[in-house]
């Protein structure tokens, strides 16, 4: 087969220039110690019911710490535990979450707390809850034929 030569000259410097930028990529990326968010934490995902915090999901009042409450929440398809939760209005609370099975969304609607849970790893955020209301947690990440049923609520109510 004939090639022109400056089609051959294109083929290399497009090659080449792939090559580059995946190792450029990849040096970065192990320089840099590129991670799942947070990603300070691990766990089995088989045995995710057995391991604390997540065997006992929910809130709970925790002492010494920056922070109050600690809110527990193990996904999987097609549902967060607890399914529903009450807050203190003013609380501060980290919220804990990982999940079983596949990758999951936890977005909780009008907050920027956004998070994507992934199979063994232990997604946290840290968040006071100033308003009273009703707010929607719900999976963002394409789980399954289940997906959009997805979701749990916080309701943050007066104390
Ligand atoms: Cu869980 Cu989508």
């Amino acid at each position: 087969m004939h090639m022109h030569r400056y089609e051959k000259w294109w083929l290399v410097v497009g090659t080449g220039s792939l090559i580059v930028f995946l190792i450029i990529l990849g040096i970065s990326a192990f320089h840099q110690g590129h991670q799942p968010p947070s990603a300070k934490a691990y766990v089995n995902p088989e045995q995710v019911d057995q391991i604390s915090p997540f065997n006992e999901p929910g809130l709970k009042k925790v002492e010494g710490k920056a922070w109050d409450y600690e809110l527990v929440f193990v996904a999987s398809a097609f549902f967060y535990n607890p399914g529903e939760i009450e807050i203190p209005k003013g609380a501060k609370v980290k919220v804990i979450a990982t999940t079983k099975d596949v990758v999951h969304g936890f977005e909780i609607a009008g907050t920027n707390i956004n998070m994507t849970l992934e199979p063994g790893y232990v997604s946290e955020y840290v968040a006071t809850f100033d308003d009273v209301g009703e707010f929607l947690i719900l999976c963002n990440e394409y789980c399954g034929t289940g997906h959009h049923t997805m979701k749990s609520m916080i309701k943050v109510v007066e104390q």
